[in-house]
């Protein structure tokens, strides 16, 4: 089986589908690999790397597209892309559907099965699988160098000759795979962390990274199963709105990252609870792709506001391409040798692992809430 790794076109994009590492366990349990050329530059890993792992290089793109049985990918592809693939191929990537109708809508109608690691269920079988936990790992890490650099402030405290500089104090909102980073990274710089989350089975967590848990009682519980929230009741919104207007009016960084169902960003920092904030704080809102959880963020630019200035990065992985593409690509591979029979991809649309993955396959979009929305967006999907 030919599995081919293309250059990523999202623009900004550092990352790439395969790494060496990778491709060598590929190519020792019998796969064919070929890599665009180029492809893992942008991350640190030269073209003479993927030889060395196993690997051929191809500089034409629409013939590496055209000859893949299996394409990893870390992103959606493009509409244009998804024509070029063989049809019956299969492909490999965070394909987030719902952002990118039209291309599933053209996967579903070119016949490739396709597995949208987004998709994979959280599950314990699946863990080394998840390129969610993988990629928030890293922009829970990356939010708070980014808040760092923002703030005009030191973060650890400071004894000199002029004197003490005291902590900052950093308040992490969700404390999901993103958050609980977020909390380590911010502590290590020697911030004083507070942090809160919906889901009470957290605090223990929260509390064993060295930081301080805040929340309030709910009367209903936000439990969603499979480490999800879901929304609050209109009460506990409203007692939580005000708990969190209050932690912001102290703090000098807020980071937030929560996500409901791991789909939709609660608006959470009201514009009013900005502008009670410290001149010069910074927000880092990670959740700016899904909506964002502060009403002011705006995606991918930096806006400042009644004197704070408000970050909504979209794509933190990339910043730290080389180890975002080790995890994502170990991730892939997990998955692809757990299902690899006889040198080929076995596709059991029985077991639990695929069933949740596959998006497209036979000239259908599997996934029914994707489905819906295509139908629903008719041609303008
Ligand atoms: P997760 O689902 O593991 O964590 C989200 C947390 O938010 C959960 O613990 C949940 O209980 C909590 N939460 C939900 N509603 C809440 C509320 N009202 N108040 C307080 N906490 C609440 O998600 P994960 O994987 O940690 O991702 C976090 C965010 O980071 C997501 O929005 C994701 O899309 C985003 N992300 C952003 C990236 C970027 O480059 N900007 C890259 C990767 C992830």
């Amino acid at each position: 089986m030919k599995l081919v790794v293309p250059r990523e076109t999202r623009s900004g994009e550092s990352r790439v589908g395969l790494v060496p590492e990778s491709v060598k366990k590929l190519v020792q349990a019998g796969a064919t690999i070929v890599v665009q050329r180029g492809a893992g530059e942008a991350a640190a890993f030269p073209d003479a790397a993927y030889e060395a792992a196993g690997a051929t290089l191809e500089s034409d793109v629409g013939k590496l597209l055209a000859e893949g049985d299996f394409v990893c990918k870390v992103n959606a592809p493009s509409v244009a892309e998804a024509e070029q693939m063989r049809p019956g191929a299969m492909l490999i990537g965070a394909l987030y559907p719902s952002r990118h109708l039209a291309a599933v809508r053209k996967l579903a109608a070119r016949n490739i099965t396709s597995f949208a690691t987004d998709l994979i269920p959280r599950i314990t079988r699946a863990q080394s699988m998840d390129t969610l936990s993988s990629m928030a790992n890293v922009a829970g890490y990356r939010a708070v160098l980014l808040a760092a650099t923002a703030l005009p402030r030191y973060f650890p405290m400071l004894m000199t000759a002029a004197g003490t500089v005291t902590p900052v104090k950093v308040f992490i909102i969700g404390a999901g795979v993103a958050g609980l980073q977020a909390i380590a990274t911010a502590r290590r710089l020697g911030a004083a962390v507070t942090a809160t989350d919906v889901r009470p089975e957290v605090k223990e967590q929260i509390e064993s990274l060295g930081a301080k848990y805040v929340g309030i009682e709910l009367k209903e519980s936000a439990q969603a199963g499979g480490g999800y929230a879901k929304e609050l009741s209109a009460e506990d919104q409203a007692r939580q709105a005000q708990m969190l207007a209050d932690q912001c009016a102290v703090v000098d960084v807020v980071i937030t990252t929560a996500l409901i169902r791991g789909v939709f960003a609660p608006k959470l920092i009201k514009a009013e609870t900005v502008q009670k904030m410290k001149p010069g704080s910074v927000i880092v809102d990670l959740a700016a792709e899904g909506g964002g959880n502060c009403e002011l963020t705006e995606p991918d630019r930096t806006v400042v506001k009644h004197g704070v200035t408000i970050l909504g990065p979209t794509n933190l992985p990339s910043e730290v391409g080389h180890h975002a593409s080790l995890l994502f690509s170990r991730n892939l591979t997990t998955f692809v040798l757990t299902f690899w029979k006889d040198k080929q991809f076995n596709l059991d649309l029985n077991d639990d692992i695929l069933k949740g993955a596959t998006l497209t396959h036979a000239g259908q979009v599997l996934h029914a809430p994707t489905r819906e929305a295509i139908e629903k967006a008719g041609p303008n999907a």
